[in-house]
């Protein structure tokens, strides 16, 4: 009789081969929207998730997607929501992305509202928009606080209906360039080990972030542990702007287990509060013209400043009020959140505060790609989402990522299925396949040292050393300490048992997230000045010098290089856009009382 363990070791020698046109790697938003394109172009596509179909991390995106529909505030534009969101990127985002983001996002929040999305409407029909942080106007679609959710149901549907095949428990250890050329990706199945070569024309990165890597974080374990970036490095792409983490202001502080869960800024964006542990609401000292609602840098380091300068909740955060809100209200427009608080405190948000602070939310950095293709230099290779850079600069508006990974998954699927029609001739190394098998075995293997108590260092490491503050000492200290947990990854214990392959997934997720906050941790030291989400207390003001961008790639030695970047400059008419918004961007907006 064969154990299941037998059974699991068993499979894991097996592989086959699946062939597609299309390999989407990534079962999020991103990638979904990616796949129905290349679908809806007349090819073959195929997508793989690590996690559950319907539970990946796009779920979690809690708020709203931006576009300038003018529903509410007639005043608004595609050209507010470009100078907003570059001007709030303090001018070190990719301009052309920016642009088309803000052009674009009107027809794909409508589309995707077509498709089943099912965003709140006015009274006449048309969408709803809440403010969000740092937008001069209304323009934050949403449905309830579970926009993410409503979108990814509203893709999977589609998807669905097209016959997309996605495959859940699929861990991508590789992708497989040949003399520069993609040509498929290597995955073993988490439950069984069977590897698969997925031999396709062009492959799509749509793995997320990275911000699972700090110890307070809105992501769950087995997301955003950087994998996407580590793929990329590997082949060649190269990372912009690691340095550039976002921190929510607003994640859970208890229960321990969970604490960064997302409090979304749709509380605020509704009328919710701050205030310190001795009362006293404090926005007014940071930002005292867009209070609660200004950007999420100056959020963040203004929760921040309130807890480490003594003014903390009993638990160590500071308190997020919409209890002047009514229960009904906030059953409409934040059932989620209700939910959460009731779930794991048993608070009441309609009678009692949350208890807050700021939490690694988004990675604003991620793979260099062209602009209009997210093509990422890589014959063959694209890119969209989170695990791209360019779009957000130096600090995301919340809200503008979902509008991301409808826009630019949409133009990565396209293009490259306009790469796959033109194809003659398709490449397969059985060298390459050979390596990455071999990558694989290495490291199936008894040791000494737990994956997951190094994660665990690894977290601590980066929220004491790379967290809301830095500077070069603490910095310093990260990377001594990034060199010695590199040293024991190859003791790490890695066995196939009755329960899978969760040790494999670990170690593989251990290797990319060092990596990873190796990549964030050398553009923090060399980027000596703060800037949005970067602040560093021995370089404490914005430096013309360093409106650069700080690019990363992988040398023909395996280390990490990093160098300099001059940003590109706004057109002329890009440039006229935000000279005749600067004044309005300086917030003449409405606020909530
Ligand atoms: O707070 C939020 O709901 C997050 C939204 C976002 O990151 O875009």
């Amino acid at each position: 009789l064969l154990t299941k363990a037998k059974f699991i070791i068993m499979k894991s020698r097996e592989q086959s081969t699946q062939i597609s046109n299309i390999l989407v790697v990534g079962s999020g938003g991103a990638g979904l929207r990616a796949a129905i394109e290349a679908k809806m172009a007349g090819l073959a596509v195929t997508v793989l998730g690590k996690r559950t179909k319907g539970d990946v991390h796009t779920v979690l995106a809690a708020g709203g997607i931006n576009a300038a529909l003018s529903n509410v505030d007639p005043e608004d534009s595609w050209q507010q929501h470009f100078a907003d969101t570059y001007l709030e990127g303090y001018g070190i985002g990719e301009p052309r992305i920016v642009e088309l983001m803000a052009k674009e996002a009107p027809d794909l929040v409508e589309e995707i509202d077509r498709w089943g999305a099912n965003f709140a409407k006015l009274e006449n029909g048309k969408i709803d928009q809440r403010y969000f942080g740092a937008h001069t106007y209304r323009r934050t679609c949403y449905s309830g606080d579970y926009t993410g959710r409503s979108i990814l149901m509203a893709l999977l549907n589609k998807a669905n209906d097209l016959n997309i095949p996605i495959h859940d428990s699929q861990y991508v250890t590789e992708i497989l360039v040949r003399d520069g050329t993609c040509f498929g990706a290597m995955s073993f199945n988490i439950k069984t080990g069977e590897r698969t070569v997925h031999l396709a024309d062009a492959v799509i990165l749509a793995t997320g972030g990275h911000t699972r890597i700090w110890r307070k974080s809105s992501s769950r374990r087995y997301e955003n542990t950087g994998d996407g970036f580590y793929l990329g490095l590997k082949v060649g792409c190269k990372l912009t702007d690691m340095e550039m983490v976002q921190f929510h202001p607003t994640g859970m502080v208890i229960p321990e287990e969970i604490a960064g869960t997302l409090v979304t800024e749709a509380v605020r964006g509704e009328g919710g509060r701050l205030i310190n542990g001795k009362g006293e609401r404090f926005m007014n000292k940071y930002d005292s013209k867009r209070m609660e609602l200004s950007t999420r840098d100056r959020v963040a380091m203004a929760n921040y400043t309130e807890i480490i300068e003594g003014r903390a909740t009993p638990n160590g955060g500071v308190y997020l009020d919409i209890s002047h809100r009514d229960k009904d209200f906030i059953l409409e427009k934040l059932p989620r959140m209700y939910r959460q608080y009731l779930d794991a405190l048993m608070i009441d948000i309609s009678k009692e505060p949350m208890e807050v602070s700021p939490t690694a939310h988004y990675s604003m950095g991620g793979l260099v790609v062209n602009p209009d293709d997210h093509w990422t230099g890589i014959e063959g290779l694209y890119a969209a989402g989170e695990v791209t850079g360019g779009l957000h600069g130096a600090n995301r508006l919340g809200g503008n990522s979902l509008a991301e990974i409808l826009i630019f998954g949409k133009r990565a699927g396209r293009a490259a299925a306009d790469r796959s029609k033109q194809m003659d001739v398709h490449l397969r190394s059985k060298s390459v396949i050979q390596a990455a098998q071999e990558k694989i075995d290495s490291f199936i293997k008894q040791g000494s040292e737990l994956a997951r108590p190094l994660q665990r260092n690894l977290r601590n490491i980066m929220w004491d050393c790379c967290g809301v503050v830095r500077d070069q000492d603490k910095l310093k200290t990260g990377l001594e300490k990034i060199a010695d947990l590199k040293k024991v990854i190859k003791d790490v214990d890695v066995r196939l048992d009755s329960e899978g392959c969760d040790d494999l997934v670990l170690v593989f997720d251990l290797e990319a997230s060092i990596l990873s906050a190796e990549a964030t941790l050398l553009s923090a030291l060399e980027r000596k000045e703060s800037r949005g989400s970067h602040q560093r207390s021995d370089f404490p003001n914005s430096s013309e010098s360093e409106k650069v961008n700080y690019r990363i790639h992988l040398d023909e030695n395996h280390q990490l290089k990093i160098s300099r970047h001059n940003i590109q400059p706004l057109e002329k008419e890009l440039q006229n856009i935000v000279a005749g918004t600067n004044e309005i961007n300086n917030f003449e907006g409405k606020l909530i009382e």
